[in-house]
């Protein structure tokens, strides 16, 4: 028996690096789950018993609410949402001055208005079932204030506040939620990038309190906690998962 045994789980951009791994580790607990994604949502559905994969841009506010509704008539409710799904090693590293608006604004749709949208589509179902936890993957960048991804930075802090003021209003709904801020990881996303892990791995790695590269499965544990019974006294919270490289 897990402690999320008969529970339903969207992790957004479920398909590929830590969005995968959370999923894994969702699964591992018993949960049932709905990989949400742009790609190869059905083919990382797959890999989980009775998993569904949901083609899904999180940033259109129809796709948002098409994600819920088919999640409910497909496993017939949604008791967590992992909102995973971000741009991050795709966006080139340049001074702010340089950054185009529309760039901007595309990072501020698909890290931060998504989780706005898909929490409004699911809340309602949560409030009805009698609570849910939701939980948002930010980043350390804000904490640290790393320079030249303005947006990308501006975009995950917006995330911690996010989360905060949200769990407030949800409160008295038993609808928990939190944050997970990881430090630089390994996930496929960054490992398609040569020029990225060339730039921040040896620096990262050398920054932490423990020495080793990050890797997507180290998010997996404070994920699964805040999804599960365990931290049913616990939200509004943001959890720095980073090998000890900034302490918050
Ligand atoms: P990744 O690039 O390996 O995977 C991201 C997944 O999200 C992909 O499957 C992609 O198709 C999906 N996705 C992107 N835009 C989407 C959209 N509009 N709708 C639906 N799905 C979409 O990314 P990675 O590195 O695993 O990052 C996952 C999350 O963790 C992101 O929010 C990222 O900002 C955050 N993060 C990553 C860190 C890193 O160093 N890799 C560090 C801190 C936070």
């Amino acid at each position: 028996m897990g402690h999320l045994d008969g529970k339903v789980a969207i992790v957004t951009g479920g398909a590929q690096g830590i969005g995968r791994a959370i999923a894994g580790g969702l699964a591992r607990g018993g949960a049932r789950i709905v990989v949400a994604d742009l790609h190869h949502a059905e083919e990382a559905a797959d890999n989980f018993p009775g998993g569904v994969g949901l083609t899904v841009d999180v940033s259109s506010e129809e796709d948002a609410a098409r994600m819920v509704r088919e999640t409910v008539e497909r496993c017939g409710s949604v008791d967590i949402l992992v909102n995973n799904a971000g741009l991050y090693a795709s966006l080139e590293m340049r001074p702010f001055t340089e950054i185009p608006l529309e760039e901007w604004n595309r990072v501020m749709e698909v890290n931060v208005a998504s989780m706005f949208l898909t929490s409004r589509a699911v809340v309602p179902v949560m409030r009805e079932q009698g609570g849910g936890k939701i939980v948002n993957i930010s980043s350390g960048t804000p904490f640290r204030g790393v320079p030249f991804l303005l947006h990308y930075v501006t975009s995950k802090g917006a995330i911690v506040a996010f989360t905060r003021a949200l769990a407030k209003e949800l409160g008295k709904d038993s609808i928990h939620v939190n944050c997970v801020a990881p430090g630089f990881t390994m996930s496929d996303g960054v490992k398609a990038h040569p020029e990225v892990v060339e730039k921040l791995r040896d620096a990262s790695v050398s920054a932490r309190t423990i020495q080793r590269d990050q890797v997507p499965e180290d998010v997996v544990g404070a994920v699964v906690f805040l999804c599960s019974p365990a931290a049913d006294f616990v939200t509004g919270q943001t959890m720095v998962i980073d090998g000890g490289q900034y302490f918050h």
